[in-house]
């Protein structure tokens, strides 16, 4: 084991970033060139600054920085810096990503990274965007609502049941998916229409719950826009959490949507139905 006292030729830090010189060139600390998105719902744009960055840091943590050094009214939400909350969402070089959860060692040394906020919801200020249409959407989604007969307890389904939405609740409701989707990012008009890719993996999910009694198909498609969604996977792509919403929910959802409206038997069964009432 090779130790360094203070006789040594060579100080730790000199020893240090001779290392880190030899295994990449970079070196511990080093100035940022960084551009971040200052303004308000009135207008903004995209200033310019230098700042300061250490080994292991993300870009939260520049930005705490700027916020600490040289701009004391940057606006930025966070809460766990520990990709928990979801409220750090921006976009980052123009991708929506967690700022706590970006490494700065994701980026070279001498790029300049842009932070921006999220594209697709009404700037409240600075980095911080009004998310309410999200609270929105996910109320028009009912809740588990069981058979009747049925009380707490009595609720009995099989393990891969259980197994099978239990990928979907690690979501954090950061709305990087949401952000991402083009359908509303690109078209603000269709924001009455289209819940998005979380709130549709929820109704995937109560429409996979083998005791849901609610008509989840149905409101999928009339209510919550399904067949906006072109499958592009878009929203997949940015999940934090790696949650296979495309693959795993809207697919799905979307193939038992078209089962039964082009299975005889359903549209007989329905026609009848109809005439009854
Ligand atoms: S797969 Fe569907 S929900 Fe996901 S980003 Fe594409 S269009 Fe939007
Ligand atoms: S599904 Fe993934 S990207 Fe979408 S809100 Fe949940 S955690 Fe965020
Ligand atoms: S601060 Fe909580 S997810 Fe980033």
């Amino acid at each position: 084991m090779t130790t360094v006292n203070e006789n040594a030729e060579v100080s730790v830090d000199e020893a240090i970033e001779k290392v880190q010189a030899k295994a990449g060139g970079e070196k511990t600390s080093y100035d940022a060139q960084f551009r971040v998105w200052r303004g308000d719902a009135e207008g903004g744009e995209l200033v310019d600054y230098t700042v300061e960055v250490n080994e292991g840091e993300v870009v939260l943590d520049i930005i705490h920085r700027l916020q600490a050094t040289q701009v004391g009214d940057l606006a930025v939400r966070w809460n766990c810096k520990a990709g928990k909350c979801g409220s750090c969402s921006a976009e980052i070089n123009g991708r929506p990503r967690l700022l706590c959860m970006t490494r700065m060692s994701t980026f070279t040394q001498n790029e300049t990274i842009t932070v921006t906020p999220l594209r697709t919801f009404p700037v409240m200020k600075d980095l911080v965007t009004d998310v309410s249409f999200n609270y929105k959407k996910a109320q028009e989604v009912p809740s588990f609502a069981p058979p009747e007969g049925l009380a707490p307890g009595e609720y009995r389904m099989a393990q891969v049941d259980v197994e099978r939405s239990q990928e979907f609740r690690k979501c954090i409701e950061c709305f990087l998916c949401q952000d991402v989707c083009h359908v509303i990012r690109d078209h603000e008009d269709n924001k009455e229409s289209f819940s998005g890719p979380r709130f549709l993996m929820r109704v995937a999910e109560l429409d996979m719950h083998p005791l849901d009694a609610l008509d989840r198909q149905h409101a999928a498609q009339e209510e919550h826009g399904l067949g906006m969604c072109n499958i592009t996977k878009c929203c997949t792509e940015v999940c934090p959490e790696h949650i296979k919403i495309t693959d795993n929910a809207l697919i799905p959802l979307k193939e038992r949507v078209v089962d039964r409206k082009y299975d005889p038997l359903v549209w007989l069964g329905n026609k009848i139905l109809r005439r009854a009432n």
